[in-house]
């Protein structure tokens, strides 16, 4: 398989970049974690780790989640406080037969026993931030960007991960597609990955990412693929009288072919293959779904992460 990485939004520039170096001479564990913890890191990047997005009570309160497409092994951590990289704490519990994904106090107890770094991911900038949502009288949900997504392949390897602070001003307690496997994530060697970005719970409501899988072992182009699995939930969901809110997704065949679809106007993200990063746009215009590449003109009028 070719080497290959793809991750969600603009923001996963840089950590793309770098775990494409990563990757030329380690494993896909590693690559993904370079490129997220990049993310997860940056302050600037306010939907993720560090200065990521308050709960309703004030806590950044993060949901990650790492799944092993070769074993089929994976790891999660549900609403974890203060630990400096939700990602490097769910990948090592891939693996773990049983207690692999946890949530809260014990995911932190678990951190803190085994020696991850702590830190405090409330920045005063997410502090004002959740001070001036409070203070408006109609609390309304964050709904720009959220999870940083990456998946990543090579050799007969192939794996994906994802970190969020999830949802802003979230019920304490509320738990996101992120770490929800089949839903937020799904990677089978055998078939293919693929990850969602957007409104966990309408993400949830149709387990996107292994629909999305299991299209690619029934013989289903990456893309197709994709574009089948949103456009049924959104018509399902129709349907049943739901609005569906913003759903992004990215997927990866086993040859490394790499594909986006979205239900916003428009969703960036980034393609590293052949020694070449790529920011992609993803659009869809009135149901016409393409991908192109991002050119000067379509950087200049994008404001987003
Ligand atoms: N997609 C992240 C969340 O809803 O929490």
């Amino acid at each position: 398989m070719k080497q290959t990485m793809i991750g969600t939004w603009k923001m996963a520039f840089d950590g793309i970049r770098r775990g494409a170096a990563v990757l030329r001479e380690q494993s896909v564990k590693e690559a993904i974690l370079t490129a997220i913890q990049d993310v997860e890191q940056r302050e600037e990047f306010v939907s993720v780790g560090k200065g990521g997005l308050p709960n309703i009570d004030g806590h950044v309160q993060l949901d990650a989640a790492y799944m092993d497409g070769k074993t089929l092994n994976f790891g999660g951590v549900i609403e974890m406080e203060n630990v400096a990289s939700a990602i490097e704490v769910a990948a090592s519990l891939c693996g773990k037969h049983c207690n692999c994904l946890l949530a809260g106090k014990g995911a932190e107890g678990y951190a803190q026993e085994e020696g991850f770094a702590f830190a405090n991911n409330l920045t005063e900038a997410s502090k004002q931030r959740w001070k001036q949502a409070k203070k408006d009288a109609d609390l309304k949900a964050y709904d720009g960007h959220d999870t940083v997504c990456v998946l990543a392949a090579k050799d007969d390897e192939m794996s994906a991960g994802v970190s969020t602070s999830g949802l802003f001003l979230k019920h304490a307690g509320r738990v996101g597609d992120s770490p929800v496997i089949g839903s937020g994530f799904y990677s089978d060697a055998m078939a293919g990955s693929a990850a969602a970005t957007g409104l966990g719970e309408d993400i949830m409501r149709g387990c996107l990412s292994v629909r999305v899988v299991d299209l690619m072992r029934a013989g289903i182009a990456v893309q197709d693929a994709l574009i089948q699995v949103l456009d049924t939930h959104m018509a399902r969901m129709k349907q049943a009288g739901n609005d569906c809110d913003a759903i992004s997704m990215i997927a990866m065949d086993t040859k490394g072919n790499c594909a986006a679809v979205t239900n916003l106007k428009e969703f960036p993200y980034v393609v590293a293959q052949d020694g070449e990063v790529t920011l992609m746009v993803a659009a869809n215009e009135n149901g016409v779904h393409c991908c192109f590449p991002a050119d000067e003109a379509w950087l200049k009028q994008y404001s987003g992460d």
